[in-house]
């Protein structure tokens, strides 16, 4: 037989060392061994109290009954509170002693737009403000688009196999082949065979030539293509929208030149080059729109005029980072990505 009061006694000592125990715990490890110790399902020390219950005498079973609940709940409570705060602690770190809170954090690399694309994307900005949409086309063209409505015989330089990639294995021009378009006038095409005049619009992407890989080419480059299509435009508009481009792009006045020259779908054509630290850098080819692209997309020439002009994003944004090698940008080495 045990007294109530020795009952009472041991649960009140179990009590205060089990809170004790749960409150003093500094880590979920410690924690769960003391609630082993004190709320284990098989030899907790509550459970070897409550096993006393059956030594009390029959009057006393009832109060002794009653403060065994009251203690579980109470030991419980201390358990839940220890460990809701050690969730939160330990998600912070604040139980880990290594773990020091005001070290600054540590450094995250962030990746950055490639310059091309960064070049692109001033462009598009530059030329939008001039009224000019982007438009894109497909990277992988057929003849028509690539040539033919462009004005580009089967018999010219420009369609022979080893000049372009073209994807079947025998490569023959003329015969209904697809190809990696060589140059973005492809997007004129399919610009005006879907919208009627006046059109203004740019067409940015890349194009393909199987030239070797030296300081000034590449296998692959990008192109901004221009058009503008309307009633009475001229050469003097052309001249004017590469002047303020040119102006825009590389913030100071810019003067303008441009010198005959021939493209299948201009006439007159012109090469473009602007003014820049003291010599003449080329700009691009670019004309007015030849009748027969016109007629090839359905327009009525008598109608309408129109200027193009093709230039090279490599080049633009070579000049204004001093990059000297077009090869550098396709390496991906991040110590020169990073300077941009
Ligand atoms: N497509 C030409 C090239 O790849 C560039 C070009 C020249 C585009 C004259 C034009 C143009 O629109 O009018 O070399």
């Amino acid at each position: 037989m045990i007294s109530i009061d020795e009952f009472l006694d041991e649960l009140q000592r179990l009590q205060t060392d089990a809170e004790t125990a749960f409150g003093a715990a500094t880590s979920d490890d410690v924690l769960e061994a003391a609630r082993i110790e004190f709320l284990g399902a098989k030899s907790g020390r509550f459970k070897a109290v409550q096993k006393q219950l059956g030594q009390i005498s029959g009057a006393d079973k009832p109060v002794a009954g009653q403060n065994l609940n009251r203690v579980k709940n109470a030991i419980q409570e201390a358990f839940d509170s220890a460990k809701s705060r050690s969730s939160s602690q330990s998600m912070r770190g604040e139980l880990d002693p290594q773990f020091d809170r005001t070290l600054p954090g540590a450094n995250v690399k962030v990746g950055r737009v490639h310059p091309i694309t960064q070049t692109i994307e001033e462009l598009i900005d530059i030329m939008g403000r001039l009224g000019f949409s982007p438009v894109f086309g497909p990277e992988v063209e057929d003849e028509r688009h690539n040539f033919e409505a462009l004005n580009i015989p089967d018999d010219h330089p420009a369609r022979d196999p080893l000049e372009n990639f073209y994807l079947s294995v025998a490569g023959k021009q003329g015969s209904g082949d697809k190809l990696l378009r060589s140059q973005t006038s492809t997007v004129q095409i399919r610009t005006m065979e879907t919208t009627q005049p006046p059109i203004r619009v740019i067409s940015l992407g890349r194009v393909y030539r199987p030239d070797t890989a030296d300081p000034t080419h590449y296998p692959m480059f990008h192109q901004m293509e221009g058009l503008m299509v309307d009633r009475g435009v001229t050469l003097a508009t052309l001249k004017t929208v590469l002047q303020l481009f040119a102006t825009n792009y590389l913030g100071s006045s810019v003067p303008i030149r441009i010198r005959p020259s021939f493209f299948p779908f201009t006439e007159p054509s012109v090469e473009a080059d602007y003014f820049w630290n003291g010599r003449w850098v080329e700009f691009g080819g670019a004309g007015i729109v030849d009748p027969n692209v016109f007629r090839a997309v359905g327009y009525d020439p008598d109608e309408f005029t129109g200027f193009a002009f093709g230039l090279g994003v490599e080049r633009l944004c070579m000049i204004r980072h001093g990059i000297t090698d077009i090869r550098d940008m396709y390496t991906n080495d991040v110590r020169f990505l990073r300077q941009f």
